[in-house]
């Protein structure tokens, strides 16, 4: 149930800070104003969220950092050698970049074996970009590095202006497992209308195995992971001027080993109001006691699944490479 004023649609002249604001707004209030409320993930990545992440990755019982990081260690050779199949030059486009801690050993390489190539990376945060620009140049010296900064495919679309070079597109850290299966398939598509005969996407996904394995890793005895979600709640009284009392929610984390889905939720303690209250109008949510709010989907794969993945967005699987223990793959797809 909600009580408001609210009226956005009325916001038109404003600028681009305000505007993601005044989406940021929508978004929580659509997303608690649902039966089932939930809140979209993408919003967990402020300032602080980036931290308590990079915490997530340190911890002991979330493996998915380790495994990838150890695939583009150990299995670099077979990266290049994949990628170098054509021997034409090359723009290296990574999705959601980050610091590129695990594409760097595939670029060290490709720039120590002189391949042609231009690194690309994409990421919604210009001070990501800003930070590669500058980093890149020493940590690997004689790199040709020209970041776009700005949505996916908006981006994509940006990088073919720029250059009819054959694209390698890298997808890594099971980003694509933050979305729903059908989700992930229409993704996959558009990805695919995006690209040319012969392009590749390198696709980093986390694999089914052992449920208890999977909770641990989003659930950590430290509480990281409930920190995490618990600073989306912050993050909307710190942004929006609400009111949560975070001591009133609770992480909750739950695997289906049948469908794969990894979700979390935050449970609401007692029965309470929130007051969400910004310069444009407020809104009150009530929350039963023990009513949900859906905070993050994390899907888990077969390699068949991937497969079918791949076949149903129109893309040749040409290899998966695993880490030892076969918990993570990085599927390699090549545009038919
Ligand atoms: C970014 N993403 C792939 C992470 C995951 O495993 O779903 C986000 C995360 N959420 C909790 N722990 C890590």
């Amino acid at each position: 149930m909600t009580t408001s004023n609210f009226n956005i649609e009325k916001i038109i002249a404003i600028s681009t800070p305000e505007k993601e604001e005044v989406t940021f707004c929508k978004d929580v209030i659509e997303g608690l104003s649902s039966s089932p409320k939930f809140l979209q993930s993408k919003y967990f990545y402020d300032c602080a969220g980036d931290s308590l992440f990079q915490e997530i990755m340190d911890c002991e019982e979330y493996y998915p950092f380790n495994c990838e990081l150890e695939i583009f260690r150990e299995r670099t050779k077979d990266l290049a050698d994949i990628i170098l199949r054509q021997s034409t030059s090359f723009d290296l486009i990574e999705l959601g970049a980050g610091d590129c801690t695990k594409s760097n050993y595939l670029l060290k390489y490709l720039v120590d074996i002189n391949a042609d190539f231009t690194y690309r990376p994409i990421d919604i945060s210009a001070n990501i970009i800003d930070y590669l620009h500058l980093e890149l140049p020493v940590t690997v010296p004689g790199i040709n590095v020209e970041g776009l900064n700005g949505d996916y495919f908006e981006m994509l679309g940006k990088a073919k202006d720029l250059s009819s070079n054959r694209k390698v597109v890298l997808f890594l850290g099971s980003n694509l497992g933050n979305m729903l299966p059908a989700e992930a398939i229409a993704f996959c598509q558009e990805l695919r209308q995006n690209l040319n005969q012969g392009d590749i996407a390198i696709i980093g996904l986390d694999l089914k195995k052992h449920p208890a394995t999977i909770l641990a890793a989003y659930n950590d005895k430290a509480g990281i992971t409930s920190a995490f979600n618990l600073n989306l709640l912050q993050r909307i009284n710190r942004e929006l001027n609400a009111n949560f009392d975070t001591n009133q929610f609770e992480h909750y984390p739950v695997y289906d080993p049948e469908t794969g889905s990894c979700k979390s939720y935050l449970i609401s303690l007692e029965d309470q109001s929130v007051e969400i209250n910004t310069k444009r109008g407020f809104k009150t949510i009530h929350f039963k006691k023990n009513e949900s709010i859906f905070m993050e989907v994390s899907q888990k794969y077969t390699p068949e699944q991937i497969t079918c993945l791949a076949k149903q967005a129109s893309f040749k699987p040409i290899k998966m490479l695993y880490d030892q223990k076969k918990w993570f793959v990085d599927t390699i797809w090549q545009v038919l």
